[in-house]
């Protein structure tokens, strides 16, 4: 009778062992997110070798479902009527900056100033607090829509004739 109940008690924890071993090896969840290398507060290598587009660019810049730029930045794009002045203008952005300062800037700008309120739109998800339901799991926006963007935000090189934006911010050294 003993010898019957131990080997029950036996029988349960190597059932028990082998589902934790199991779900031990089952793979977790994989997040789409290619690892970039940061340099002197550049990302130099565009993210997954891929090439920007700047018409996509300036299409997701527009987009409320993505980069929702203009909710915060003054952009040379007459068709929207709201232009946002919480960030800086960003009409001469591709004077101040060259494309590896562009990309750390739209990959995840609290590496540049951890106090910032811009969204981090290609920030590991890992290191998303609150993070909205539908970006669970994912970045805001693709390695190909950021280097869309910071392919169009190059081409902009142009000062406002009717700029009413407080300056931008001074370009690091
Ligand atoms: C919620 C507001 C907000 C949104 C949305 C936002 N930004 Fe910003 N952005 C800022 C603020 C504020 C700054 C000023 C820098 C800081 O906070 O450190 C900034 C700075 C920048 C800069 C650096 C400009 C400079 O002169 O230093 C670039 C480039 C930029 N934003 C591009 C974008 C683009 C492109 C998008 C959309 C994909 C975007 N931002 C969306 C708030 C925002």
């Amino acid at each position: 009778m003993l010898f019957k109940k131990n080997s029950i008690h036996l029988f349960i924890i190597i059932t028990l062992l082998i589902s934790c071993f199991h779900n031990a090896s089952a793979s977790p969840e994989t997040i789409d997110i290619i690892d970039y290398v940061i340099e002197n507060k550049s990302i130099i290598a565009p993210l997954g070798g891929l090439t920007g587009a700047p018409g996509s660019g300036r299409a997701l810049v527009r987009n409320q479902n993505k980069g929702n730029c203009l909710s915060c930045h003054q952009l040379p794009i007459p068709e929207d009527d709201f232009h946002g002045n919480i960030g800086p203008s960003l009409y001469t952005v591709g004077l101040r900056f060259n494309a590896a300062q562009l990309r750390i800037r739209m990959a995840d700008m609290k590496l540049i100033n951890p106090l910032t309120i811009m969204p981090g739109y290609y920030r590991s998800p890992d290191s998303i607090n609150r993070i909205a339901p539908q970006y669970e799991g994912s970045t805001i926006l693709s390695a190909q829509e950021i280097e869309d963007i910071v392919s169009y935000l190059m081409t902009l090189k142009k000062e406002s004739s009717t700029n009413s934006q407080r300056p931008p911010a001074k370009p690091e050294a």
